[in-house]
């Protein structure tokens, strides 16, 4: 299939799903003997239903994801390929992002990225030399587009203020449940300033995905979707918002592509929005600070 794809006023294009790899390999260190047989059969059937987008960082099993997504994607056309990966929080300064972006790329066994993120802010260290560290690495052709996670609208202002090349994305929590960047503007400043928002965690490991919530169930009825597509949906049928999976299931792929070709009425998306029953304002896991 086709995934479809969402563009920017200034020509940056992407698809409306992406492939998540936290959980492969480990937590924050890699899992002893971890057995990766299943990973690599799972990404390497998303592309054969073509999914070429994947999302991974540095923190993911101490780099180990990495390795694991590189290993998966050996041999496949580059150009085809779109790869995200992120730089962690304690990696900030100049010298480090720049080293840390060349351990990605040797550990995805890749001369670029397609996407390169900030995983989340630093108060400590002074964005300045973070976003002339990405400039450097996009104009060595290291990375070809420039992002953040986990901002709010004053740290999206200030990052960008501090950057010659646009900021594309924003990946932040949200989905039915964590409304925080709907609650906080962060939604409605992307998509004001041509910004993506990449929903992570959209299925909340999967609890999105269940039966029982009797506006889900209807919807689903109404367009002969499970909940866990209806969920997904409901994130890419709105503007700018676009949003990524994790899946070590074949199963769970197939059915997560069947979230993508078609699109949620606008009065449905509104009555989610409203009146879904379960909302919580924080995440309780990295909160947009
Ligand atoms: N920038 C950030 O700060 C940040 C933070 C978190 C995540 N991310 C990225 O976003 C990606 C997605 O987030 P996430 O992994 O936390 O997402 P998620 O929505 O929680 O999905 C992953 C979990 O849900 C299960 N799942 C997936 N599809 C399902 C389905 N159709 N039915 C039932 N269960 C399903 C998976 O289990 P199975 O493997 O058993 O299917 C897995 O445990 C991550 O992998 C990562 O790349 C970024």
């Amino acid at each position: 299939m086709n995934i479809p794809t969402k563009k920017l006023n200034n020509g940056f294009e992407i698809s409306v799903l992406g492939f998540g790899t936290w959980l492969m390999g480990g937590r924050m260190e890699k899992e002893n003997n971890y057995d990766d047989s299943r990973d690599l059969e799972v990404i390497q059937k998303t592309i054969e239903l073509g999914g070429y987008r994947f999302d991974t960082a540095e923190m993911y099993a101490d780099g180990y994801s990495e390795e694991v997504l590189g290993k998966a994607l050996k041999g496949y056309e580059r150009e085809k390929l779109f790869v995200t990966s992120k730089v962690s929080p304690t990696n900030l300064k100049y010298d480090d992002v720049i080293f840390a972006c060349k351990k990605s790329l040797a550990r995805l066994q890749m001369d670029y990225l397609d996407l390169y993120l900030i995983h989340m802010p630093n108060p400590e260290i002074d964005i300045t030399e973070t976003m002339r560290a990405f400039d450097d690495l996009k104009e060595k052709g290291l990375i070809k587009n420039i992002g953040v996670c986990n901002f709010n609208v004053e740290r999206l202002r200030e990052a960008q203020s501090k950057t010659k090349n646009k900021i594309v994305l924003n990946q932040v929590h949200y989905n039915l449940i964590f409304r925080e960047p709907e609650l906080r503007g962060v939604i409605e400043y992307c998509q004001n300033n041509d910004i993506f928002i990449e929903a992570w965690r959209p299925v909340q490991y999967g609890s999105l995905a269940k039966k029982g919530i009797t506006i889900v169930d209807e919807l689903g009825k109404k367009y002969h979707k499970t909940p866990g597509q209806i969920a997904l949906n409901w994130l890419i049928s709105q503007k700018n918002v676009i949003t990524l999976t994790k899946t070590s299931s074949l199963k769970h792929l197939e059915e997560n592509l069947g979230a993508v070709d078609w699109i949620m009425e606008n009065e449905d998306i509104e009555l989610l929005r409203k009146d879904y029953p379960i909302q919580f304002d924080k995440s309780n896991t990295v909160p947009l600070n």
